[in-house]
C-alpha cells in the first residue's frame, strides 16, 4: 500500500477498485484517459493524450469526431433507435415524448436549416429559449455543423443577453416567442428584440412558437422555426471536427463586472462527462434520468445534454416551476416517468423541506436509484431529508462538487465504480484523473481539519480550453495565484479521513440558489441607477436560498432614501441582471466602508449583515461609515422585527 500514490490520506484503502482505478490515473495517465476516449466513437484516432503546454491543455490531439454523433447517430444504429431520449413535460401540462430515432431526424432537420442560414464550422449561434426540446435539439444541430452554441439563461435580461452576444459576436440568435413559468409567459422575443438591438452582429433571428402569443417579426431579419422546418433537409453529414475544436461557450460570472466565457473543446469534454457520469451516477442506456437543472447553466449542458444522451439514457426535461400549480409537480414528475437517477440543487431541497412530507406520500418514487446534489455545499439536514424522504432510506447520495470552468464532476463519490462511505455534506473524493488538493495561501498542502484553498494540480479532459477572446485573462484567474496548479476560488478542508469539504467561495463570487453571481457584476447593475452614487453588494446566508444579495447603497446627491428609491433599485437591478438578481435587503448610507487605497471593505459589509464580528479595522479609512452602517442595519432589522 506505501506505493499507493493519493493526493490525501484516507483511512478507505479497503476501497481497493476505487482507490486501484485512481491510482492508475495518477500514474499512466494518458493511457487511462486514452482507454475511456476508446469508448467514443471518432472518425479519427487521435495521435497524442495530451499536450500540455501551461496553462493550456489540448487533449486527444489529432483525433476527429463530432458531437451530435456521438449522442445520437451513434444509438441509432443500435436497438436503441427505438427507445426514448427525451421525455419533455411542458409547464401547462403538455407533454412530448422522443426516440432516439426522431431526435436523431430533428437533429438532422435543424442542423439543415441551420446551413441554409448559413451557419458552418466555428460560427457562434445564441440561444436564448425557455426549456423546451428545441434547445438541445438546436444545440446538437449546432454541433453536428461544427458551429459553436453559446446557451443563455432564459432568465436573464436584455442587457445580460445582449453583453453575451456581443462577445462572442454570434450572427444567428435563437429564440421563442415565451415561455412557461408559474403560470405566466416570459415574453422571450420581446426581451430578444430589446437586446437585437444592441446587438450588430446578429444578422437573423429563429423563432420558435412555444406560447402562441402575438410577437412582432421584423420582416428581413426574424425567421419562424416552423417555415424553415418545411423546407428542411432529413439527413446532414455530421462535420468531423478536431477534438480541441470548441463545442460550445458559456458565461459565468467572476470577480470583474464582466461575465467570462468558458471556451470547452469537444473531445475532451465529452470524454470526461461520458467517464464521470458511468462512475458518479452509473449512467447505463437503461437509466431514466431527471437533472431539474436548466440547459442554460453548466449543469444542464452536462446533465441534460451531453453526458446522459452520450451514454444513450432517457432523460427528462420539464419547462416549469418546480413546485407548479402544485407543490408535488417533482414528484409527479417521477413517479410518472418512473425516474431512476434524480439530480438537483441543495435549494431546491430545502424548499421542499419547508413544505412538509405530505405531498410525497401522494406518491411512489420507488423507481428511484440514486440521487444528487450539485450547485451549492448541502447542509446534513438536507442531505438526511433528501436521503430518508426522497430516496426512501434506499439511494445513494451523490454530492457532486464542480464548475462551469471544469466541464464535469471533479469531487464526488462513485457509485458506479465502488460505494464509498458516505457523509452527509462531504463530496467525499476525487474522481478517477483528478488531482486536487487543499492548499494554503504560500500553495502549500494544508494539515487534515485546516482550511485552505482548493486546487488542481493537472489538467483533466473537462478543463476549459480559456477564456473567449481573452487568454490573459484566463492566465490571471486561473493560473496566477499558484503557479502550475488551477485555482478553483472555493475554500474546503479535508476531514482526518482524507473527506474533502467544500466551504465556499473564497473570491467575490455569490451563490445564490446555486447560482453565481459576481459582486462586481450586480454592483455595476446597482450603480447604473440614476439615482445610486456607490453601491457595495455582499452575501448573506438565506435558509433555503444558501445566500442572498444585500446592497448597501449611496443614493445620488438630491435623492432621498425611500420605501420607492429601494423599490425602484430593485426593480432596476432585476431588469439590469435579470430576476436572480433581485436584492434581498437594500440599505442608504451615506458612507462605504473603504481601505486607505479606496477598495470597498466587503468583509466588514458582510459581517454587518451576517451579524458576526467586525474583525479588523486598521486599515480601514474612516470608522464612522462602519458606526452608520452597524446603525442603518439595526434600525431596519429592528423595523421588521415590528413588522412581524
Ligand atoms: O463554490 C462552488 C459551488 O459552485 C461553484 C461553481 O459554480 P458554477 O460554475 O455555477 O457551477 C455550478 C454547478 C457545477 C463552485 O466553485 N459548488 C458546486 N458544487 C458544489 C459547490 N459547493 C459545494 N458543494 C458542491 N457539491
Amino acid at each position: 500500500m506505501a506505493s499507493l500514490s493519493l493526493p490525501f490520506e484516507t483511512k478507505y484503502l479497503p476501497l481497493k477498485k476505487f482507490f486501484n482505478i485512481y491510482r492508475r490515473s495518477m500514474e499512466e495517465t494518458e493511457e487511462f484517459w486514452a482507454e475511456e476516449a476508446r469508448q467514443l466513437d471518432w472518425f479519427k484516432t487521435w495521435d497524442k493524450v495530451l499536450e500540455w503546454e501551461p496553462p493550456f491543455a489540448r487533449w486527444f490531439v489529432g483525433g476527429q469526431l463530432n458531437a451530435s454523433y456521438i449522442c445520437v447517430d451513434r444509438h441509432v444504429k443500435t436497438w436503441r433507435r427505438s427507445k426514448v431520449a427525451i421525455y419533455w413535460e411542458g409547464e401547462p401540462g403538455d407533454v412530448r415524448v422522443l426516440s432516439y430515432s426522431t431526435l436523431y431526424s430533428e437533429v438532422n432537420r435543424f442542423a439543415s436549416l441551420l446551413r441554409r442560414a448559413g451557419v458552418t464550422k466555428g460560427d457562434r449561434v445564441a440561444l436564448y429559449l425557455p426549456m423546451i426540446p428545441e434547445l438541445p435539439i438546436f444545440m446538437l444541430a449546432c454541433a453536428r455543423l461544427g458551429a459553436i452554441h453559446t446557451v443563455i439563461f432564459s432568465g436573464f435580461s436584455a442587457q445580460a443577453l445582449a453583453d453575451r452576444v456581443n462577445d462572442v459576436q454570434a450572427k444567428l440568435l435563437i429564440t421563442a416567442d415565451g415561455g412557461f413559468r408559474r403560470g405566466k409567459v416570459v415574453p422571450l422575443k420581446e426581451i430578444a428584440d430589446e437586446a437585437v438591438a444592441l446587438t450588430p452582429s446578429v444578422e437573423k433571428t429563429i423563432v420558435v412558437k412555444r406560447t402562441g402569443i402575438s410577437v412582432s417579426m421584423k420582416p428581413s431579419r426574424d425567421l419562424w422555426l416552423d417555415d424553415l422546418l418545411i423546407k428542411a433537409a432529413s439527413f446532414i453529414e455530421p462535420e468531423p471536427v478536431e477534438s480541441e475544436h470548441p463545442l460550445y461557450i458559456l458565461y459565468t460570472s467572476g470577480t470583474t463586472g464582466k461575465p467570462k466565457g468558458i471556451v470547452q473543446s469537444t473531445g475532451g469534454y465529452l470524454v470526461y462527462n461520458y467517464s464521470t457520469y458511468k462512475w458518479v451516477f452509473d449512467l447505463r442506456e437503461e437509466s431514466v434520468y431527471w437533472c431539474s437543472a436548466d440547459v442554460g447553466w453548466v449543469t444542464g449542458h452536462s446533465s441534460i445534454v451531453y453526458a446522459p444522451l452520450a451514454h444513450g439514457a432517457a432523460i427528462v426535461m420539464y419547462e416549469g416551476a418546480p413546485d407548479y400549480p402544485t407543490i408535488d409537480r417533482w414528484w409527479d414528475i417521477i413517479e410518472k416517468y418512473g425516474v431512476t437517477i434524480f439530480y438537483t440543487s441543495p435549494t431546491a431541497i430545502k424548499m421542499f423541506m419547508r413544505y412538509g412530507e405530505d405531498w410525497l406520500k401522494k406518491h411512489n418514487l420507488s423507481s428511484l436509484e440514486l440521487l444528487g446534489s450539485v450547485g451549492e455545499a448541502i447542509n446534513p439536514e438536507a442531505w438526511l431529508w433528501f436521503y430518508q424522504n426522497i430516496g426512501g432510506e434506499r439511494c445513494p447520495i451523490v454530492d457532486t462538487w464542480w464548475q462551469t470552468e471544469t466541464g464535469g464532476i471533479m469531487i464526488s463519490p462513485a457509485p458506479g465504480i465502488e460505494c464509498v462511505p458516505l457523509k452527509p455534506g462531504s463530496a467525499t473524493f476525487p474522481l478517477p484523473g483528478v488531482d486536487a488538493a487543499v492548499v494554503n495561501e504560500r500553495g502549500e498542502p494544508v494539515a487534515a481539519e485546516e482550511r485552505g484553498l482548493l486546487v488542481i494540480k493537472r489538467p483533466w479532459p473537462g478543463m476549459l480550453l480559456g477564456i473567449y477572446g481573452n487568454p490573459e485573462r484566463y492566465k490571471k484567474a486561473y493560473w496566477s495565484t499558484f503557479p502550475g496548479m488551477f485555482y478553483t476560488g472555493d475554500y474546503a478542508v479535508r476531514d482526518r479521513d482524507g473527506y474533502f469539504w467544500i466551504l465556499g467561495r473564497a473570491d467575490e463570487v455569490l451563490k445564490i440558489a446555486g447560482h453565481r453571481m459576481g459582486t462586481a457584476e450586480l454592483e455595476d447593475a446597482a450603480v447604473s441607477y440614476s439615482q445610486v452614487a456607490e453601491a457595495a453588494v455582499v452575501s448573506k446566508s438565506h435558509p433555503v436560498k444558501g445566500e442572498s444579495i444585500i446592497v448597501f447603497a449611496i443614493p445620488t446627491e438630491g435623492s432621498a432614501p425611500s420605501v420607492s428609491l429601494k423599490k425602484g433599485l430593485s426593480d432596476h437591478m432585476r431588469r439590469v441582471v435579470g430576476p436572480i438578481a433581485t436584492p434581498e435587503e437594500i440599505y442608504f448610507v451615506s458612507k462605504l466602508p473603504k481601505t486607505r487605497s479606496g477598495k470597498i471593505m466587503r468583509r466588514v459589509l458582510k459581517a454587518v449583515a451576517n451579524d458576526l464580528p467586525i474583525g479588523d479595522l486598521t486599515t480601514l479609512e474612516d470608522e464612522t461609515s462602519v458606526e452608520e452602517i452597524v446603525r442603518s442595519y439595526q434600525e431596519l432589522e429592528k423595523e421588521r422585527e415590528e413588522k412581524k
